[in-house]
């Protein structure tokens, strides 16, 4: 009994301790653009590795360990194609998660998590040992990145915005500003679901890369600047996965600009997931346990409890009202908040 209880245990350890080998399968495939490629048309090694620019003899054996991993078929006469779980590596399908997949396992993030010990010895973030400067900023100065990000961002809020249409109550509302709202995809599924709204897409400069593309220029305003400083006046305000990006000392400054933006009877809309108590709860959350590590190695944030939730928007003369937990499959929760 022990002895079987022992193999299951080192083989639960075994799992995760090479979790990161089908990690960088999963990154390499989409950074080479295999999806894409085997997307259009299924190939066999030698057409793909011209194609692509990769050594014929290495690219089968990656393709063979995705076929392994049940990304890819191979047929008979040599030819690989996507397996439906390999189709979600492709550029803008439904549910697609490539550029996730780049984002995460990719560089300078996947050296950061390789500086986990010391970011738990020091409390400090890796990414800003690793490149010297913060993930923000560093996204900045690199066009490839900051592409691999802001589309990355956009392919997990595409799986998140029906959630939030359907958990953030905007009636009554004329002008909804989403803060740090990326490339727009949020406001854009906002504004889809209630014809009536006007909308306002608040980031950096670099940070609403594309939304050109992506709003409506008739129904949506984009203002550039630094939420720190001030953000812009609407009667509704949504906040998604803004604050986990920061310590509670910046979330609070943030979140107060917002309430200075707020007119008396507006409404912030915090759209984070809602990190459990205690381990009962920890258990079915493992991408939010993983993602608060990732928090603390990226950019000196962190996943937050409702009770931490609620202690920082006090902190920022807000009110926290209710909170409604998205459907699933995404693990968001919207908190509502007022002027307290
Ligand atoms: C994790 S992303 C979330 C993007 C979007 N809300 C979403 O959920 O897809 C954080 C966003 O905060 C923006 N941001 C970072 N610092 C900012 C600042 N000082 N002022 C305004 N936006 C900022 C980033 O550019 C980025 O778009």
């Amino acid at each position: 009994m022990t002895a079987l209880r022992g193999e299951a245990d080192r083989a639960a350890l075994s799992t995760m301790l090479w979790g990161f080998f089908p990690a960088q399968v999963v990154r390499t495939l989409a950074a080479l653009g295999v999806p894409d490629a085997l997307g259009e048309r299924p190939q066999g090694t030698p057409g793909l590795a011209g194609r692509i620019g990769a050594d014929p003899g290495a690219l089968g054996r990656l393709l063979r360990a995705a076929a392994g991993l049940g990304l890819l078929d191979h047929d008979p006469a040599g030819a690989w194609s996507l397996t439906a779980t390999g189709e979600l590596l492709r550029t803008g399908v439904p549910g697609a998660v490539g550029n996730l997949a780049q984002l995460f396992c990719g560089d300078p993030v996947w050296r950061s998590w390789g500086m986990l010990e010391w970011s738990v010895r020091t409390g400090r973030t890796a990414f800003e040992e690793v490149t010297g400067r913060s993930a923000f900023e560093h996204m900045a100065a690199d066009p490839a990145m900051l592409a691999v990000f802001t589309e990355a961002m956009a392919e997990g809020t595409r799986a998140a915005a029906p959630g939030a249409v359907a958990s953030c109550d905007l009636d009554g509302v004329d002008t909804l500003v989403d803060v740090g709202g990326g490339n727009g995809t949020l406001l854009a599924a906002f504004l889809a679901a209630r014809p009536g709204l006007r909308g306002v897409l608040f980031d950096t400069p670099s940070g609403v890369l594309g939304a050109s593309d992506v709003l409506d220029p008739a129904r949506a305003e984009v203002v550039v600047g630094d939420m720190f400083d001030s953000v812009p006046r609407g009667d509704a305000h949504v906040v998604k996965s803004v604050v986990h990006d920061w310590s509670d000392e910046r979330s609070v400054a943030l979140l107060t600009r917002v309430r200075e933006a707020m007119p008396a009877h507006g409404r912030l809309f915090l759209v984070e997931p809602v990190l459990a108590e205690d381990r009962e709860g920890w258990a079915g959350q493992f991408g939010m346990l993983m993602s608060d590590l990732n928090m603390l190695v990226a950019v000196g944030g962190r996943e937050r409890t409702l009770a931490e939730f609620g202690a920082l928007l006090d902190a920022a003369g807000l009110r926290l009202t209710d909170v409604v937990r998205f459907p699933p499959p995404t693990g968001y929760s919207a908190l509502r908040a007022v002027p307290a």
